[in-house]
């Protein structure tokens, strides 16, 4: 027999996500966001990006299922993310999934986004290993989780204490005049500079931090010393290196993140670190990670590009791995719960 089909919604923030996997094969996944409407806002505005799922919902299920050669009929269960995410765009995602759920008297799974960013990595190299490491990295997160199965064993081991690594990197695109959102911006300029040039100080690195904090960030400080610095070459009436900053705050950022997840692998003796979630996609993070996994002789396993940001894909995945685990579906009231914890992957 073959495995279920999966339906998955992504709603959590400006992408509104279709997908559709059988066991750990993707059929279809197709997105639409509305990030270009921010741009002049130089953030996300949680109304319009309700109201931009609320228009997107219906073509993007349309064209996920034409692109699988489904039909709505063959679905054997919807995944939809629970959270964590902004309020609005969640209930519209969980909503519709609930509405496809009880037409077509099929269970609905109410998974967590930031979870799927790890479990769309099956889709890709396959089924993840009995136990790993899994860095999150996105614009909300930065954690180090221990996870045995996918869909039911997650521990938070750490995360950061203040900003997120992609918050801290749009932030820090804000204080150098570039466009919303800063970070791929950033990663862009830091690949010309000297990532010597200026020593940034690493979070929680000092010896005292290193036990208490063994698996936390902290990059708020890092960002005050990038904003001082380029304070006061400006009050100074010097031109600020744009590349050298972008280098040596994306080293700084990406120093503290991979030396914690290889020293989770190395406590843990988890020989797989996954990592996931839209800062994934930072070049020297993919570089560094590569070399110290390397040298540690740990695997890494790292998503293509397409799937870094938000999609479907990471809830279908996460959904399919719910089912295949035997998970209990969500019941039918779930809420939408915009601080999901990262220790439930399905809202019961
Ligand atoms: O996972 P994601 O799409 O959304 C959240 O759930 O937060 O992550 C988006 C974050 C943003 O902060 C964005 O600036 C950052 O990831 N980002 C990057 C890069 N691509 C996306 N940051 C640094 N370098 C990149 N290449
Ligand atoms: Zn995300």
């Amino acid at each position: 027999m073959s495995d279920p089909l999966i339906l998955g919604i992504e709603s959590t923030c400006d992408e509104t996500g279709v997908a559709l996997v059988r066991g750990r094969e993707l059929l279809a996944d197709v997105t639409a966001t509305s990030m270009d409407e921010y741009a002049r806002f130089g953030g996300i505005i949680p109304e319009i990006a309700s109201r931009a799922h609320l228009e997107s919902f219906i073509p993007t299920l349309d064209a996920a299922l034409e692109a699988a050669g489904a039909d709505l009929g063959e679905v054997d269960a919807v995944a939809v993310c629970a959270g964590p995410g902004l309020i609005g765009s969640l209930t519209v995602g969980i909503s519709a999934a609930k509405a496809l759920a009880a037409s077509l008297g099929r269970p609905v799974y109410g998974v967590n986004h930031v979870i799927g960013h790890l479990a769309v990595d099956e889709l890709v190299d396959g089924p993840l290993p009995e136990r790993f490491i899994g860095l999150i990295v996105s614009g909300g997160h930065s954690n180090l989780l221990r996870i045995g199965d996918i869909a039911t064993d997650v521990v938070e081991l750490g995360g950061t204490l203040d900003d997120a690594a992609g918050e801290a990197f749009d932030k820090v695109g804000r204080l150098l005049g570039l466009p919303y959102p800063g970070g791929p911006h950033v990663d862009r300029l830091s690949q010309q500079g000297d990532r010597k040039a200026i020593r940034f100080p690493r979070g929680l690195a000092a010896a005292k931090d290193r036990e208490r904090h063994r698996y936390d960030f902290s990059f708020s400080g890092l960002k005050t010393a990038v904003a001082r610095y380029v304070e006061s070459l400006e009050d100074a009436g010097k031109q600020v290196p744009g590349a050298d900053v972008c280098a040596a705050f994306s080293e700084a950022v990406n120093d503290s993140l991979t030396a914690k997840a290889v020293q989770a692998c190395l406590d843990t003796g988890c020989d797989t670190l996954v990592v996931g979630g839209g800062y994934s996609a930072n070049s020297r993070l993919r570089e560094l990670a590569a070399e110290r996994c390397e040298a540690a002789g740990i695997t890494l396993r790292l998503p293509p590009l397409r799937f870094c940001t938000d999609n479907g894909a990471q809830i279908a995945a996460l959904g399919s791995a719910a089912v295949r685990a035997g998970v209990e579906p969500s019941p039918m009231g779930f809420a939408p719960d915009s601080g999901m914890p990262l220790d439930i992957a399905v809202a019961s």
